[in-house]
């Protein structure tokens, strides 16, 4: 049995659904930022709970909006290392320095401890990582931290469709939520982004900068320095199609998950992550630490080879702070040119310096592993995912 890293599901519903939208759209030659749009953002700000939900052009740009709409510029952000370097472009697209910071492993979300350590008086913002889909249950705290100092809490939600914690969704604990729909995500839409957030002033304003600037109450007329960040029409469709089925698909993300909980409680060579109280996940992400005796690469080789189970990308094996990018650029995207310490924006801002002493990260990037999931994962196919790596771990723990 074959079991691969990812399916994309569309089954024959969906697929019709968006046949006949297509149709509908070029009839109707409103191809960008039109009804779909509107029903898609309308359809995720009902799922989330959110006041606004913001269409745009990907989880990259919905981030840079936010920091632009909340005109956070020539400022610091904190953001972990543990993410997806996506998370730090999008700081450095508007403006800013990125200020990495350490994470937990028992949540792989940002050390609490290290943000205020690093909480200087030029940080403008926290952006929080929900890895894998885990909302840390020091959501409230870090919450009532930023708002004492001035700073604002923004979520990269790109891995967090649907998590929740006490009831209240991704998106919709700080002042702003960013999703991405690449195609690995928990909802996908091809290439797409989402803006959440309860404020009315920053929605308008994003909405503005997304749209090259243009102000409606001006008629039209250009008022910010904006992007253009708009979705076209056919983006939006497959995004109404995917919020039909978005509770089904976290279910069944949620049932593989609950398979793996199950089956690794009692596995040796492995040890399962335990949600935070209060929270649940819609599990972008099935992730686990391996005992340290155990190597990574070869238990995915032999899981690959032997039994034909492709584990999934890690989140993550490497770390923004050790990308090769810094050798050439500054922490606010500057190049150094032949300089290879000095900052060209901010001299003695700390762009010149290492950014480094991460442990809990480090940890994070070693041990963990993530298992197939993805909706249509029959439970065939997840008893031969557990089984497969019990004996594979039973056997490295032998040669060990
Ligand atoms: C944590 C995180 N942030 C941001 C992004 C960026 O999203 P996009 O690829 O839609 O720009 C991703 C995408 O992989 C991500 O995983």
């Amino acid at each position: 049995m074959n079991v691969p890293i990812l399916r994309v599901p569309f089954g024959d519903e969906s697929t019709q659904f968006i046949h006949q939208g297509i149709d509908q759209i070029l009839a109707s030659g409103h191809l960008s930022q039109g009804g779909q749009t509107v029903k898609w953002e309308k359809a995720f700000s009902t799922f989330t709970g959110a006041k606004h939900a913001i269409a745009c052009a990907n989880g990259t740009a919905a981030l840079e909006l936010i920091l632009r709409g909340l005109g956070i510029e020539g400022r610091s952000v904190i953001v972990p290392t543990n993410t997806f370097l996506a998370t730090a472009l999008a700081v450095m697209h508007a403006g800013n320095r990125v200020v990495f910071a350490d994470s937990e492993p028992a949540t792989l979300a940002l050390d609490i401890a290290d943000i205020e350590r690093k909480l200087t008086d030029d940080v403008a913002a926290v952006m929080l990582v929900h890895i894998g889909g885990i909302i840390p249950g020091y959501i409230d705290d870090l919450k009532k931290l930023c708002d004492d100092k001035g700073v604002y809490l923004i979520e990269d939600a790109a891995h967090a469709h649907g998590s929740t914690i006490n009831g209240r969704q991704a998106g919709t604990l700080g002042v702003a939520g960013g999703f991405s729909f690449f195609p690995t995500k928990v909802l996908t839409t091809g290439e797409g982004g989402m803006v959440t957030t309860n404020d009315d002033a920053l929605a308008a304003r994003i909405k503005k900068i997304r749209n090259q600037g243009k102000d409606p109450e001006l008629a039209n007329h250009i008022s910010e320095v904006g992007l253009n960040y708009r979705v076209s029409e056919l983006t939006a469709l497959v995004g109404v199609q995917q919020m039909m089925n978005a509770e089904a698909v976290i279910a069944d993300r949620q049932r593989a998950a609950a398979h793996y909980d199950k089956a690794l409680a009692d596995m040796p060579g492995i040890s399962l992550i335990p949600l935070p109280d209060g929270a649940t996940s819609s599990y972008y992400k099935y992730i686990a630490y391996l005992d340290e005796d155990i190597d990574r690469a070869s238990l995915k080789s032999v899981m690959r080879e032997q039994y034909s189970v492709s584990l999934t990308g890690e989140v993550y094996a490497d770390l923004c702070h050790n990308e090769p990018l810094w050798e050439k650029f500054s922490y606010c995207g500057k190049d150094r040119g032949n300089d290879p310490v000095a900052c060209n924006r901010w001299p003695g801002c700390g762009c010149s310096q290492q950014q480094g002493g991460f442990p809990g990260a480090e940890y994070i990037s070693k041990h963990h592993v993530c298992l197939p999931v993805y909706p249509g994962l029959t439970d065939e196919e997840l008893n031969h995912v557990t089984e497969s790596l019990r004996e594979a771990l039973a056997s490295a723990k032998a040669g060990a």
